[in-house]
């Protein structure tokens, strides 16, 4: 259908579920009979589906009708007719093979494409009086797709990386709103926006930039929101700390002691006591401690995906059983 077909709301879109709406606008140019309506069924159609356009009210006594693509009559926009008394459909210029006309006038369009959007007019043409037709309009309008969130990375470093989260697909005239946490971003907020807030960057993520980001296509009909996602923010460790905090233990007790810091991914945890690698993992435990076990203990918490590792340091002493030198032991 070539330059005839280019509707007013193209978008360009490789979306195989593009949707496309229709919706009546009808021009009257003859108010004291019965209004001639087209009604589209279904009022949205997937791409490559069927679109009925049902014409009520058809005036009695005619010879024909003529169905155009577009809002004007003009040759090169005739689709397909049907004369009534020799009972015939004739193709004109603009018909693509995937219309059929009726009798009862309703224009059936198979396969709907991209390229179907747009109006379409009847022109009902009466007997007796050739130049005086009746014109009808209705407009498929595209329903918005469903938009997606694309990053340049998912699994930014706090403090390290920039982050661009882009709105796809890309389409003309809607405005694009993004939401963290459910709630919409200020167009002001430390967060920029450039081009037509499709493409939102994050210029220092930090932990706090997880998300959910959602996007948002709006048009003057309606909204679609997209799935959520999520940042997968590397951060950390932290400064570890070591629990319980107490420094004074008996002989013979048991030493339970834990390490903490925030790190995504967890950090891995290893332990010294004055230096010397004890073991790994977030818990140390020395079962029936003696004065032997004073010293410096340390947790290291590192994490391989920042890189980074940090060490909190903790003096324990243990008192001699009471009645008994340190020396009686040996
Ligand atoms: C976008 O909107 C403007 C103003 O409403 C209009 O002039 C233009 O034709 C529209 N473009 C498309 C592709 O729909
Ligand atoms: C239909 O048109 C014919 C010829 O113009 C006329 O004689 C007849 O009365 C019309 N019938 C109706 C129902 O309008
Ligand atoms: C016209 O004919 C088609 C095909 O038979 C049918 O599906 C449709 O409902 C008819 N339209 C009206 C308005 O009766
Ligand atoms: C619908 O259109 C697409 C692309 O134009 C084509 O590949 C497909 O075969 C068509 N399907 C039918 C049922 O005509
Ligand atoms: C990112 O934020 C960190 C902590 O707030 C700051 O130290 C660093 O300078 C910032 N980097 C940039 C490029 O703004
Ligand atoms: C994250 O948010 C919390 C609470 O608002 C705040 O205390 C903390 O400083 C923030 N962290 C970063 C890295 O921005």
């Amino acid at each position: 259908m070539g330059p005839l077909s280019a509707p007013r709301c193209t978008l360009h879109i490789t979306w195989k579920e593009l949707l496309l709406t229709a919706s009546l606008l009808i021009f009257w140019n003859a108010p004291t009979t019965a209004q001639v309506t087209i009604e589209a069924q279904p009022t949205k159609v997937s791409e490559g589906k069927d679109v009925l356009l049902l014409v009520h009210n058809l005036p009695q006594n005619l010879t024909g009708y003529i169905w155009y693509k577009g809002q004007k009559t003009d040759f090169h926009l005739y689709v397909t007719s049907y004369v009534k008394d020799t009972e015939t459909v004739i193709a004109g210029p603009a018909y693509s093979g995937r219309e059929t006309v009726y009798s009862n006038a309703s224009l059936l369009i198979q396969n709907v494409t991209q390229k179907d959007t747009g109006s379409y007019t009847i022109q009902i043409i009466k007997r007796g009086d050739r130049t005086e037709g009746e014109t009808a309009h209705f407009t498929l309008y595209p329903v918005l797709p469903k938009p997606y969130i694309t990053s340049n990375n998912f699994n930014p470093m706090e403090n390290k990386n920039v982050v661009a989260l882009t709105c796809e697909p890309k389409t003309q005239n809607h405005t694009y709103v993004w939401w963290v946490n459910g709630q919409s971003l200020p167009v002001s907020s430390r967060l920029k926006q450039p081009g037509e807030n499709r493409i939102l960057i994050l210029a220092n993520v930090t932990r706090n930039d997880t998300g959910p980001y959602e996007c948002e296509i709006q048009d003057r009909f309606g909204s679609i929101f997209s799935d959520p996602v999520t940042l997968n923010v590397l951060y950390g460790p932290d400064f570890p700390s070591i629990f319980p905090p107490f420094t004074y233990y008996h002989s013979g007790e048991n030493l339970y002691l834990y390490c903490f810091a925030d790190s995504n991914p967890p950090a891995e945890y290893s332990w010294t006591i004055d230096g010397k690698l004890q073991q790994s993992g977030h818990k140390l435990s020395i079962l029936q401690i003696t004065t032997e076990h004073s010293g410096l203990y340390g947790c290291s918490a590192r994490n391989s995906a920042t890189g980074r590792e940090i060490s909190t340091f903790k003096k324990i002493k243990v008192s001699a059983p009471s009645g008994i030198g340190d020396l009686s032991w040996a």
